[in-house]
């Protein structure tokens, strides 16, 4: 497999829970995320990569369908958790987005990630990028965070390059 696997998220999802340490950026990505969303008539969102659901029950608060999906079934039961003691109405899924999402094609009005869909190799990421436009209905929306390419000297003094995979893709520690 040429990206991190679910037991490595697992792992640094059970690592952060039982240090008090929820992964969470507050409202850095919704805040840009919610106007768009609203601007189009969204009702609908699928939050792809959603880690332990922070974003998916921020939209769920401000009114929209949403369901996140993450590999992580640590992750996603954290998300459930929280969504149950918030009495949020909010649906999670385990699926890798690596592979075929598993929705039927124009399922959702719109589609958001954030900081998750810079893992992949370049083929990957277009695969990803066709099954994102096959799941949003015509005229739909599609927003996300990704890191830049312009960060990888600021990542590599955290966290230093082993090899580079392919062009602008690297295995790190
Ligand atoms: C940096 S975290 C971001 C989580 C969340 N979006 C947030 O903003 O807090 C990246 C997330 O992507 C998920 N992820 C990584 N590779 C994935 C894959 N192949 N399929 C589904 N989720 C994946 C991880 O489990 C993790 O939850």
């Amino acid at each position: 497999m040429s990206y991190a696997t679910s037991d490595h998220w697992n792992r640094v999802f059970a690592e952060r829970k039982e240090a008090g340490n929820d992964l969470d950026w507050g409202t850095q990505w919704t805040k840009v995320h919610i106007p768009v969303l609203r601007s189009a008539n969204v009702q609908t969102v699928l939050d792809l990569g959603c880690g332990t659901g922070n974003d998916v029950l921020r939209l769920a608060r401000e009114g929209f369908a949403v369901m996140g999906m993450d590999f992580s079934e640590s992750a996603v039961r954290q998300g459930r958790e929280k969504a149950e003691k918030l009495g949020l109405s909010a649906q999670f899924v385990v699926a890798d987005m690596a592979k075929r999402l598993p929705f039927d094609s124009a399922t959702f009005d719109a589609v958001m990630s954030n900081v998750a869909m810079h893992m992949f190799s370049d083929k990957i990421t277009r695969e990803l990028f066709k099954e994102i436009r096959r799941i949003v209905r015509p005229n739909g929306v599609f927003v996300f965070d990704v890191n830049s390419t312009e960060d990888a000297l600021i990542r590599a003094e955290r966290r230093p390059a082993i090899r580079e995979i392919e062009p602008n893709y690297v295995l790190r520690t």
